[in-house]
Formats: C-alpha cells, structure tokens, sequence
C-alpha cells in the first residue's frame, strides 16, 4: 500500500460526552465492530474505580486501567480508526481538552432522556478552536427519552451547530423499535438483549412498506410518517462541505448499551470524518500527504503503570511515518533522539510499534525532555501551533509543611506545569503558590507526585480565586499602566506568562470593560 492510502484510510476521533451519557458503553461496542475485542464489555473495571482516591498507588492502578484505553485503533471496513480517549469524570483534566487538538473530528454523545449537558458544552467550545467535524449519537433510546425534535433544537440552539438526522427513532423505552435510515430509506429493526453481541438485524425496505406496520405496528409506523414530514421540513439535509466546515453534524439514534445504531455511526463516521489533517506550524502548513515526519505532543502522562514506572508522551504524527529506530529532531533543545521503542496500547496490553503513519498517536518514553506541546521533524526547524494551555478553573493555595523546601516544591511545580498535569501561579504582591486545574483530580495527583517525585510534603489551603486570564498588550505604557493599577490580581505562570487572577466572574468582566486594550485569553499558546 502506498504512503497515501495509508494515510487516506485513517480516521482519528474522540469522544466528547457529559459522565455518564455512555461514552465508555459506546467505546466498547465500537470495539466489538473493530473486532479488537471478541466480547463488548472490557473496557473499564467498573464498580473498583468509581471514585478518586487519593492514595497514590490506586490511582496509579486506576489510570494504569485508563491508560490501556488511551488510544485504540482498529479497523473498520476499509478504514483504520483511531479512537482517542478523552478523561471523563474525576480524571477531567487539561488533557481531555487538548485530546481534542489531536483529532480530526469528534463524537458528540448525548443522553437522550436529558439532553444537552454542561461538559458537553464546554467540550463543543473547545472543539471550535479548530472548527472540528462533529458526528452526534443521541443514546439510550431503551430508555424513556426527551422528544426527538426537542433535542435537535437544544443541539442547534445551545450548541450552535446545525442537525442533519440521518437516522430516526420509533418509539423509545419499552416501545423502542428501531431506527429508520434516511439515506438509505430503510427501517433497522432493535431486538432487545443482544448488546454484547453483532446482532443479524431485521430490515425493511421503505416508508411505505407495509411490513413496516406489521414490524412495529400501525400507529407508531404512522407516526414515524408524520414526524419524518415535519423533520425533512424542519431540519437540515447532510451536506459535506458544512459537516466539515463543523457547522452540521449528522445525527444519529441509538443505545449503546443495546449496542444498536452505533454501527450506523460508525459507517457516517468513516465515510464522512475527515481523513488524517496537516496542522499549522510557526512556519508553514503541515500537510499529512508530505512524507517526512512530523508530529506534536499533546499529552504526557506519567506512572501510569506500575510495571514500567516511566512517563509517556502521546504524539499525534502530522506527517510522514514512524519507524521503529528512526532518528527525530526535537526543534525546542535543537537535538536529534532515536527512536527505538515508540508504544501503542492495544486491547489492555502494551505493543511495541514497527510503523505508524499520519493520523496516528505514538507513545514516547520521556524521562524528562519532552514537554506538552514539543514538536517532532524529520530535520526542520518548526513548531506546531494551536496546542494550547487552558484556563484552570479550580485553584487552590499550596503550602508546605516544612517550609525548608520552599526551592523543590517551586520546581516540582513548575515542571509539572511544564508536563501540563497543573498549573501554577504566582502573584505579585506576595510569595503565595496558587496550584490551578481543569479537573479535581489533578489537585491530589500533583500533591502525592510532589511527594513521590520531589520528597516534599504539601498541603493545600482555599484561595479566593475562580478564574484566570493570560493578559497582554501590544502598548507597553498601557501595559505597565494596567500593571500598575491591576497589580494585587496579577501573577506569573510557570513559564513567567502574566496572568490576570480574578476573585469572581464579575470582576473577570469589569476588569475587562476597564482595560479595553488589554487582552484576556482562557487559551495559551505552548
Ligand atoms: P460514561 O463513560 O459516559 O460515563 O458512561 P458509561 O458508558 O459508563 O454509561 C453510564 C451508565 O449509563 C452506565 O450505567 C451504562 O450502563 C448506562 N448506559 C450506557 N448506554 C446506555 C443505553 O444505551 N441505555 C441504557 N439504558 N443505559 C445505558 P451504570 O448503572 O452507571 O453502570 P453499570 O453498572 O450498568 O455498568
């Protein structure tokens, strides 16, 4: 197979869900399509790992479970997927964010019986730094779900993005009988009880089908009827170029639990979704058809697994192929590094990788060069831009208990900062340490990696902080001016960036109005 078609038959996506809408349900039927595994249903081990804990070595064994899951790839039809996980619940960090940096089009699964929730909102904001192609799963059709036409309006409304629906439900619940294909003008009929399985399902041909009426009998069959009027009328038609454009999304209904509809996903996903994207850079654009490599950074993570207690940085390739052995040149230090053991993490086990192309995430053993957002070439000097760090939205104080080691929590800190687990801030006016985070769990990691890492015990204090903001201004009188005037709320990063840290919203918003020539960014360039 050539360099091209390797390249044109991937496809790399992510999830993008509020807990508990099914993202991992989904995940692992998507699996059982990819034949990755024989049996749905091995994903995660539900039930131990529930909760965050803050001992250290559980949670090591509990990333140790997600990590396995970190990136899957598997074939589907005449296409290769790659399948992203982007940390949900209590390990919500800034990885989940810039996951989505590192993808070519998203999954946007949505509980049907609640609708648009306020994780998926925050993610759909994030996928539109890049304008990333949206496909949407509406789950739990089993269930007694909100009506259809509703939830297509509160995607529109709420998430401004326009709904194509290519499949429609009929019925839901106990009534739930399946999907009617409007591409394809057919009724898939759902058998209930065969989630774990590839079901043989049942197919009728046509609205106006008779057998339709003697499948899911005559009033919901009339029913279905009338709805598709009012939805071809009211709704949008699929059209290519918008989908990728991230203004359309096709729809589709389902239960990922009953493993049904997701298989309809999937063939929209790998006919539509957009094959491996070249990426900007601070030079030139980077194509996927160039073959010379390239690739960036987006998430390290570290001591992950307690049998290779090492750190792993994932490396979205932009162009070109990995080989096992290969040399690559890291712009940031100006060195070359060769390559020899580059790892993929396949069905629960880690592979050692002999190739990987465009569109693919390797895995890297860092013991401490690499940063978020590094940039690989095959010799060029160029680094990969839009891969961000996200306002925190959490902040604690953090304190030691023997202030001695004022100088190793200052640099543990900064260097997880660099790593991208944390964030860290340091205001002006006094020797405070702010610690700032997307996701709660962060706090603890940080706190039992500073002990097992740098030997130093810290604790944490509230602090009256809810938001930040890197500041700028191109008019350095002004700028010294707001400094001035602003100085009791501004700090450094860890990488000395200045930061406006604001007590409310509200403040956030008068700060604003006030200094109408500063910049206040919730993203920052690596
Ligand atoms: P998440 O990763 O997005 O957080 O969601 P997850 O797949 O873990 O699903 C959350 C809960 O919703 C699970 O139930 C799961 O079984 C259920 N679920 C997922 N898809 C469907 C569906 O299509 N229909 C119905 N009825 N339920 C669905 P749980 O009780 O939290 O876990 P479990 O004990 O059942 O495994």
């Amino acid at each position: 197979m050539s360099y091209q078609q390797e390249v044109d038959k991937r496809r790399t996506f992510a999830i993008i869900s509020h807990p508990d809408a099914g993202k991992t349900t989904i995940t692992e039927k998507v699996l059982l399509f990819g034949k990755a595994l024989q049996k749905a249903g091995t994903v995660k081990g539900r039930g131990s790992n529930q909760h965050a804990k803050s001992d250290w070595m559980e949670m090591e064994k509990e990333r140790g479970i997600s990590v396995t899951t970190s990136v899957m790839q598997f074939p589907y039809g005449e296409c290769l997927v790659n399948l992203l996980d982007t940390p949900g619940h209590e390990d919500f960090s800034e990885d989940t964010y810039r996951t989505l940096t590192a993808v070519d089009s998203c999954l946007m699964v949505i509980d049907a019986a609640k609708g648009v929730e306020d994780r998926t909102r925050k993610l759909m904001e994030v996928t539109r730094l890049r304008d990333t192609p949206i496909i949407t799963f509406m789950n739990k059709l089993d269930r007694d779900i909100r009506d259809p036409m509703e939830l297509l309006d509160e995607v529109e409304t709420e998430l401004n993005i326009a709904c194509a629906p290519v499949t429609w439900p009929i019925g839901c619940g106990k009534e739930f009988k399946g999907v009617y294909h409007i591409h394809r003008d057919e009724t898939i009929l759902y058998q209930s009880g065969h989630g774990h399985t590839i079901q043989d399902v049942r197919i009728v041909k046509g609205l106006d089908n008779p057998e339709l009426d003697a499948a899911v009998g005559g009033v919901l069959a009339q029913q279905l009827r009338d709805e598709l009027e009012l939805v071809v009328g009211a709704s949008h038609e699929f059209e290519l170029e918008p989908f990728l454009a991230g203004e359309l999304t096709p729809v589709f209904f389902g239960t990922a639990l009953g493993n049904f509809g997701v298989d309809h996903m999937l063939d929209g996903l790998t006919a539509w979704a957009p094959k491996p994207q070249g990426r900007a850079t601070s030079e030139r654009d980077v194509d996927a058809s160039e073959e010379k490599f390239s690739g960036f950074v987006f998430k390290i993570q570290a001591n992950m697994d307690p049998k290779h207690r090492d750190r792993i940085a994932f490396c979205r390739i932009v162009s070109g192929k990995y080989e096992k052995g290969m040399k690559m040149h890291q712009p940031r230090i100006g060195k070359d590094v060769r390559i020899s053991d580059a790892v993929t993490f396949m069905a629960g086990d880690r592979d050692v990788l002999d190739e990987a192309y465009a569109g693919d995430i390797i895995g890297l053993h860092n013991h401490g060069s690499i940063q978020i957002g590094d940039t690989f070439t095959a010799g060029e000097t160029f680094r990969f831009t839009g891969i961000p760090n996200f306002a925190p939205e959490l902040f604690r104080r953090i304190r030691l208990r023997d202030p001695l080691k004022q100088k190793q929590l200052l640099k543990g800190l900064v260097q997880l900062s660099e790593e991208g687990a944390v964030q860290v801030f340091r205001p002006l006016i006094n020797n405070d340490l702010i610690v700032g985070a997307v996701g709660v769990l962060q706090f603890d990691v940080v706190v039992a990696r500073l002990k097992s890492e740098y030997n130093v015990d810290a604790i944490y204090e509230a602090v009256n902080v809810a938001t930040a903001r890197w500041v700028d201004c191109k008019d350095a009188k002004k700028l010294d001016e707001f400094k001035r005037k602003a100085e009791a709320n501004l700090a450094l990063d860890g990488g000395d960036n200045l930061t406006y840290i604001a007590p409310t919203r509200v403040n956030l918003s008068l700060a604003e109005e006030r200094y109408p020539d500063v910049t206040f960014r919730a993203t920052r360039e690596h």
